[in-house]
């Protein structure tokens, strides 16, 4: 290679890596706030990824967002909101396997807790709180007395891998999309005005 084109192509190199490395984290905050959220979740197919970006909108984008995979540290937040879609009434292995190891830092940060589910199309509705927030998260993490709400979510089919897709397609199930982002933005709106009671420059924007 000529050394022109050597040099050229470097600096091509170096450009893909400084998006690559931007890209990595899914981390979305377009508004700074003086003190630090995250919004954590854990999802197969995408529902709880949308819904975890809408409530931090809700919150006026102060909150990162991960994806539970990403093994977020808590200690680095003051406040956080934990959620995920449910299968077989349950949310993810991983998010169980997160909640219980990071246990004592998420306990004094969590302000939110939200499921996003199936519920055979049907409206969600207090029992279902009940029965996943307060009889599952809320027991996974040892919080209570904070926000907590499930949500409908959806399903599509292409993305399933094979053995639900069989499942599903079996009990005839096909696309459908209950989730609704002004929903979750009202909820993510509901959180930060709890913790401002607690806290009152929980969501004061800063420079
Ligand atoms: C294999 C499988 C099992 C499910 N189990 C439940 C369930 O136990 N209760 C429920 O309400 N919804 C259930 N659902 C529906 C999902 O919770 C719902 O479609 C959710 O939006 C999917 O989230 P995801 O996009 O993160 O996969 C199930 C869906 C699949 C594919």
């Amino acid at each position: 290679m000529k050394r022109r084109s050597c040099i050229k192509a470097g600096i091509v190199g170096l450009g893909v890596m400084a998006i690559a490395e931007k890209s990595k984290a899914l981390e979305y905050y377009p508004k700074k706030s003086d003190k630090k959220w995250a919004v954590i979740y854990s999802t197969w197919c995408g529902s709880s990824r949308d819904a975890g970006v809408w409530i931090s909108e809700g919150m006026g984008g102060i909150a990162d967002v991960f994806d539970v995979r990403e093994n977020p540290d808590p200690q680095k937040y003051d406040h956080i909101v934990v959620g995920g879609s449910i299968r077989s009434n349950a949310v993810s292995k991983e998010m169980q396997d997160y909640l219980a190891k990071n246990k004592a830092a998420l306990k004094e940060r969590i302000r939110g807790l939200f499921c996003v589910m199936g519920n055979m199309k049907r409206p969600v509705g207090p029992e279902n709180d009940k029965q996943l927030i307060d009889g599952h998260l809320s027991k996974l993490t040892e919080v209570s007395g904070v926000p907590g709400k499930c949500f409908n979510g959806r399903i599509t089919l292409s993305l399933l891998e094979p053995e639900s897709y069989q499942m599903m397609s079996s009990m005839g199930m096909t696309d459908y999309d209950l989730m609704k982002r002004s929903d979750f933005m009202d909820f993510g709106k509901v959180i930060l005005d709890s913790a401002k009671q607690q806290t009152p420059t929980a969501g004061k924007p800063s420079e």
